[in-house]
């Protein structure tokens, strides 16, 4: 069972980082310092909070709570936090319990039986930082808001000691029926039983002898209901062992992604992906979105036409997959290997290791998700990091053989490593950040032709332009919603004309918080959404059903990319300037997180 540990929490402000010296977290001094301590609602990000806007430092949760009888020789009891930014130490009864790091991904703690107090109050401490740090994953610099604390909801769970634990499956499919491909772990060797359901229906049922904890096991269905954009089918499975009524309910969905030469095919079908990048963020609540906010967010997008998001630049909470798998939208998911991270440690290789395999263990099962992505923007030209990424990209593939993983470039003639990865990504501001959405189209091409990358399927995962809600002036006013929407259509029609493109992801759907975003039209935003801060559809938004799939017959250029190799020592130069800049503005960041927070919380 798992019961919800979400709600008031008790909550410490520690400015002076003196928690761990003053033993904060034992059961004496929670009693005895409960009167200064502060309610907060469980989730939340604490800079939603007045006066921790800026706040980046500790903080302290406490949680009293008592649990329902435990089953001390067949079960096992569980912490279980959704997600915490960014280092997350927890203490239960005195006991100190342990230690995760990493803001955006679930992590649990088995709890021994003998710091458990049955029938009487347990006393829950849990110390939270949001540093940025080199060491961690994303580093000091990075384009959004550092919002700190336990910003999903926290769980108990009772589990049976003899448990099917998880079950991973693959789906081959041909005309009229597939083949379920069902990976599992199970932590005691006995036969197990399936149920196989579509909505209420039982499909099929089987029985599975097992000889080890992991195995496979396969299950083949006629005429089976595809899962697509169009057809989110959703199938169950239940199972459990033959002694036990305790089940494993695992939902999925029917389908295959496959790549074929420059074309990507979901379920034997080409398919080009007409998305969107989104940040876990909403203004008041930070990271903590409420589920139906969530789920008006995803239905948007839908209607507004696009048929896939990129979760930029983190996992998301889960039940954005379960909305994404029931409404019908294709995801790349992604950990936050973000623009310079300590590529030369091996410890910040092994965290970003565990972050992958942890997103894929969470994620495995829906049909929705479609790519990994290992990280974004990254100096790939550089060797500590192309070794990095690309060790991170076969370990994941080794987890997960069936989605096509990759990292998300910015560079145009400078990465020689897209010859290397299941599909071609590219960010890129033309018309924003340098020269002109004029200029696409020729640079498109030499960019394909210098990467080497003829024979796979590109995708454009990041181009946009800032736009302040309202602010209305001619095409070539820089944040005017004419401006915007201009470059964002002209790169449109380009990128639908040609056919090795799969897919494009606009930058970005809501305007969002930054710490270096502070001209007198961002305010501290970054205002590249599409739609403001506050959901107002800006001129752009308005337009986009009518031109998503518009084409602009274009040249093709295509004798171009032989000519381009001067062209890609320039670009590296040009990139380099850009890598200087962001450190830069690392300073900016470094100041305003600095700056005095006011203590009047
Ligand atoms: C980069 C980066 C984003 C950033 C965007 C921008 O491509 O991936 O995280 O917000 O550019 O400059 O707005």
């Amino acid at each position: 069972m798992k019961k919800l540990l979400s709600g008031e929490w008790l909550f410490y402000v520690d400015f002076n980082n003196d928690g761990i010296k003053n033993k904060l977290f034992l059961i004496s001094n929670i009693k005895n310092r409960i009167s200064n301590f502060k309610k907060i609602q469980i989730p939340s990000s604490w800079n939603s909070y007045q006066g921790l806007e800026k706040y980046e430092g500790i903080c302290w949760y406490f949680k009293i709570f008592e649990i329902n009888e435990l089953d001390e020789n067949n079960e096992e009891f569980f912490l279980l936090f959704n997600g915490s930014n960014y280092q997350t130490k927890i203490w239960l009864n005195n006991n100190y319990i342990g230690l995760h790091e990493g803001g955006f991904l679930p992590f649990k703690f088995k709890i021994k039986n003998s710091y458990l107090k049955k029938s009487e109050k347990n006393y829950l401490a849990v110390q939270v930082d949001n540093i940025r740090k080199k060491n961690r994953i994303p580093s000091k610099l990075f384009d959004w808001y550092n919002w700190g604390g336990i910003y999903r909801d926290v769980f108990y769970e009772i589990l049976p000691k003899s448990r099917i634990d998880w079950v991973h499956i693959y789906t081959q499919i041909s005309k009229n029926s597939a083949k379920l491909i069902c990976k599992y772990y199970i932590t005691e060797v006995k036969s197990f039983n399936y149920e196989l359901k579509f909505t209420n229906k039982t499909i099929l049922k089987g029985q599975v002898k097992p000889d080890t904890e992991k195995g496979v096991f396969y299950i083949h269905i006629e005429n089976p209901l595809f899962w697509s954009p169009d057809t989110p089918n959703i199938y169950t499975i239940l199972l459990n062992f033959s002694d036990s009524n305790y089940f494993t309910k695992i939902q999925f969905g029917i389908r295959e992604i496959k790549i074929n030469g420059r074309f990507l095919y979901l379920n034997n079908k080409k398919i080009k992906l007409y998305g969107i990048n989104l940040h876990e963020e909403l203004i008041p609540f930070g990271r903590a979105i409420p589920f139906e906010l969530r789920k008006k967010d995803l239905l948007n997008i839908k209607k507004l036409g696009f048929n896939a998001i990129r979760t930029a630049h983190y996992p998301h909470d889960e039940s954005l997959l379960c909305l994404a798998d029931k409404i019908g939208l294709l995801i790349l998911e992604e950990i936050p290997v973000y623009w310079n991270i300590n590529f030369k440690s091996p410890k910040v290789f092994k965290l970003a290791a565990k972050m992958i395999q942890d997103l894929i263990y969470r994620d495995f099962n829906h049909p929705s998700v479609i790519f990994w992505s290992v990280g974004n923007e990254i100096p790939i030209e550089s060797y500590d990091c192309h070794k990095f990424i690309l060790n991170l990209i076969s370990f994941a593939k080794k987890i997960d053989p069936s989605r096509p993983i990759s990292y998300v470039s910015s560079r145009f003639l400078s990465d020689h490593y897209r010859s290397k990865t299941d599909i071609a990504t590219l960010n890129e501001y033309f018309g924003w950040y340098l020269l002109s959405e004029k200029n696409l189209n020729f640079i498109l091409e030499m960019t394909r032709g210098i990467s080497l990358c003829y024979n796979k399927p590109w995708f454009i995962t990041e181009f946009g332009a800032g736009a302040k809600y309202n602010y209305h002036s001619n095409i070539f006013e820089r944040f005017s919603e004419e401006k915007q929407a201009s470059i964002l259509i002209r790169s449109i029609e380009i990128f639908n004309s040609k056919d090795w493109i799969s897919g494009w992801f606009i930058w970005i759907y809501r305007d969002f918080k930054s710490a270096f975003r502070d001209n007198k039209y961002q305010n501290g935003f970054n205002r590249k959404g599409i739609v403001s801060d506050k959901n107002e559809f800006k001129l752009i938004a308005r337009l986009l059903p009518k031109i998503l799939k518009k084409k602009r017959i274009t040249r093709k250029f295509t004798f171009i990319s032989r000519l381009a190799i001067p062209f890609g020592f320039f670009f590296t130069f040009v990139f380099k300037i850009i890598n200087i800049v962001n450190i830069l503005e690392s300073k900016k960041a470094d100041k305003f997180y600095s700056d005095k927070y006011k203590r009047d919380f």
